[in-house]
């Protein structure tokens, strides 16, 4: 309910709303309406009151509420149900846990993460306020095995929305965002599905935005858009993401189009045409990157001089020198 009063007096910022509309348009009590807005306005937001007149909203916290996200949101049903924490353990637990009774498109987000995960078992930092820490819940109607090119959707779509926003990031197929050759942010897919029928996918997304400072064991490979020298909103980055994924989302399971993804993929990769290090299992070889090509696979040249197709989630990679 907080949150559709933070919409309404969102969409109406410029002038005062009574409380008696927002008790009419929401259907609960006007005392109901003057304790969730002074619930509201301890959370942090700056918000007028006058007797007769109404509120209005003057300022918004820096907080990725649903309010806020879904205010002037462009999509048709990705964020149109948005779950907010101030703290948890990790936004993909709780997304699986809800998932079945969870509407296709709700995201999940915490200011702050006890246990976030990042792939193969590791942790993931994300500290009160720093980062973007988000899951979506995807019920897509796809078979199990076409769900990985969901994760490269998601690179391209986090890509596509930092370019956007005039921030020079790049993509280390598949899944890790790069900005000036060190980490920003990273993806973790999680399957619900029987042998050939998705129950639901969980998309987690971790965005280091304002850290400064890193643990030392990543110290030399993580970043963030403020470290870099970038001055930019988490809710824009945020809301840029998931207009950005929606559209390529959409273009992949109703017209099994990878396309646009693909050519985002290609243009803004951090390793096509440099010499990389692939790791599988405990071998590490050093191959050329030359191609991705129309099904999202990477198309390498070994140390045979052989032409080779790797699929994603197969391997790791590694730059020649650096991270990338
Ligand atoms: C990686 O690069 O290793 C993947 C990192 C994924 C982190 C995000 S933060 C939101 C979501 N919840 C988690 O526990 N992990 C993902």
């Amino acid at each position: 309910m907080r949150s559709e009063i933070i919409k309404i007096l969102l969409e109406n910022r410029n002038e005062f709303v009574s409380g008696e509309y927002i008790s009419e348009k929401l259907g609960i009590t006007r005392s109901a309406v003057s304790k969730h807005i002074k619930n509201i306005k301890n959370q942090g937001y700056e918000i007028e009151s006058i007797t007769r007149k109404g509120h209005k909203i003057v300022g918004c916290p820096d907080l990725l509420s649903g309010g806020v996200i879904k205010h002037d949101l462009n999509t048709r049903f990705i964020g149109k149900e948005v779950i907010h924490f101030d703290t948890i353990g990790s936004t993909n637990d709780y997304a699986k846990k809800v998932a079945l009774e969870s509407s296709d498109g709700t995201i999940i987000v915490s200011e702050e993460q006890t246990s976030g995960r990042g792939r193969r078992g590791k942790e993931w930092h994300s500290i009160k306020g720093d980062g973007i820490w988000v899951s979506i819940i995807l019920k897509p109607d796809i078979y199990p095995h076409n769900a990985p090119f969901i994760t490269q959707i998601a690179g391209a779509s986090i890509v596509k929305a930092l370019r956007n926003l005039k921030i020079d990031a790049s993509i280390k197929w598949p899944n890790d965002i790069i900005v000036n050759n060190k980490k920003v942010s990273g993806i973790l897919t999680e399957l619900g599905a029987e042998i050939d029928r998705i129950n639901y996918i969980v998309l987690g997304m971790g965005m280091n935005v304002k850290t400064m400072d890193f643990p030392g064991d990543i110290q030399n490979i993580a970043t963030s858009i403020f470290k870099e020298g970038y001055n930019v909103k988490r809710i824009d980055i945020l809301k840029n993401i998931l207009e950005e994924f929606e559209k390529l989302y959409l273009d992949y399971i109703q017209k099994n189009d990878k396309s646009n993804c693909i050519k985002i993929c290609k243009e803004s990769s951090a390793i096509l045409g440099k010499n990389i290090y692939i790791i599988n299992a405990d071998k590490k070889r050093k191959v050329k990157c030359i191609d991705l090509n129309e099904e999202g696979n990477l198309v390498i040249i070994n140390e045979d001089n052989d032409i080779e197709e790797l699929i994603s989630g197969e391997v790791s990679i590694r730059g020649e020198h650096n991270y990338v």
